[in-house]
């Protein structure tokens, strides 16, 4: 009852009330007042919180799943055993709850945002169609059901980040506040465009008010057990940009745009509009860098273009790390085969990374 308006309640109560005085009217037994009486208390009781349906995923099969490695695609460069797998993301996530419970340190996601843009190389049209009333339940759904099985692999101080846009920040915050406590949530805001970076940036057109940046939610297993580590942030020095060290804030400045992920996608594919929404790998890095030890286990469910296992391999070639990622993608459109490992594969020979890295696929036995 918590997502009905003063107004709405208002009406109902009157409507109850018009029912008892006509059931008093005609003398009907006590017991029918009794359960009108029950709903108004019902009604009027104040409550807080987020509501939505839960609506089934039909595909997921639970039964005799198993990862197969594709051994063609390993590749081997010295270092750390990476994981790439190519599957529905919740029946792998299920899979992983068995060996990695409590053993993730820090998970990276930049989910569907629920535009209802179906031109969207993903399947955001699946869980988000204009038409449907249940837009906002049935994503908040979809989310639950990941996120309640992240908050399970992250360690005792492990941290989630997920990027969210305007569309469902405000959903988002309440379910993941009632998910981690309200006092281990963060909001960060990453603003996606910024002249400095963006040499290629394409205008989109706007109605009102020109969208500048998106948020990234921290959410922890326990706020006051962690310790960030302080990241790389770019200031201006005697006119030049230079690194240095930085408490993390919560403006996430300097670390590259939208127009800037898709440079470097052009950079390896030829091609900057191979993938319609990658995040800059330094933005990505400095997530990574801020929540994870040298060891750390980092898992991207939603891995896209791979930005969260370049980034890693990166800060582990650049603090001699030994971090390792286990990144998910399913392979609507070639996505996984044709642009996640195919990126991870460049990056891997172009930067002498010492990385290996195995290529799963998920297998239904029934
Ligand atoms: C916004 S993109 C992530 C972009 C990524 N952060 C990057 O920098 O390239 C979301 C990705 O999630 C994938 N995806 C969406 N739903 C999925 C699901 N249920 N299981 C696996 N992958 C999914 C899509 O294919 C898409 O590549």
């Amino acid at each position: 009852m918590s997502n009905i308006t003063r107004k709405h309640i208002e009406e109902l109560i009157s409507k109850i009330s018009g029912l008892e005085r006509y059931l008093e009217e005609i003398s009907a037994p006590e017991q029918f007042l009794q359960i009108l009486d029950k709903a108004k208390q019902e009604i009027l009781t104040e409550k807080y919180g987020l509501v939505f349906e839960d609506h089934t995923e039909e595909n997921i099969r639970k039964n005799n799943v198993n990862l197969v490695e594709e051994r063609s695609l390993r590749i081997e460069n010295g270092g750390q055993m990476n994981q790439l797998i190519e599957g529905e993301n919740l029946a792998i996530l299920k899979l992983l709850e068995e060996s990695y419970n409590g053993k993730i340190d820090v998970i990276c996601i930049d989910p569907p945002y629920n535009t209802g843009m179906d031109w969207l190389n993903y399947n955001d049209h699946d869980c988000a169609d204009e038409a449907d009333l249940y837009i906002h339940s049935k994503w908040l759904s979809f989310m639950e059901k990941r996120l309640k099985i992240a908050y399970n692999l992250l360690t005792d101080t492990g941290v989630l980040y997920i990027n969210i846009d305007e569309n469902e920040i405000g959903n988002l915050l309440l379910l993941c506040c009632h998910m981690f406590g309200e006092n281990n949530i963060d909001t960060l805001i990453w603003p996606k465009t910024d002249s400095r970076f963006d040499q290629n940036r394409v205008e989109k057109s706007f109605h009102n008010i020109k969208m500048a940046h998106e948020y990234v939610l921290v959410c922890f297993k326990e706020k006051s057990q962690t310790n960030f580590n302080k990241i790389k942030l770019p200031t201006l020095v005697n006119n030049q940009w230079i690194d240095s060290f930085a408490e993390m804030e919560s403006i996430l400045k300097g670390l590259g745009t939208t127009s800037s992920a898709k440079d470097e996608l052009g950079e390896i594919f030829g091609n900057r509009y191979i993938f319609q929404t990658p995040k800059p790998m330094r933005l990505v890095k400095e997530l990574v860098r801020a929540a994870s030890k040298s060891n750390s286990i980092i898992l991207d469910f939603f891995a896209g273009s791979g930005s969260t296992g370049h980034a890693v391999m990166d800060l582990n070639k650049e603090d001699k790390g030994n971090r390792v990622f286990i990144l998910i993608n399913n392979n609507e459109n070639n996505i996984c085969r044709e642009i996640t490992y195919e990126r991870l594969k460049w990056v891997i020979e172009k930067e002498k990374y010492s990385e290996n890295l195995k290529y799963l696929t998920i297998t239904y036995g029934d």
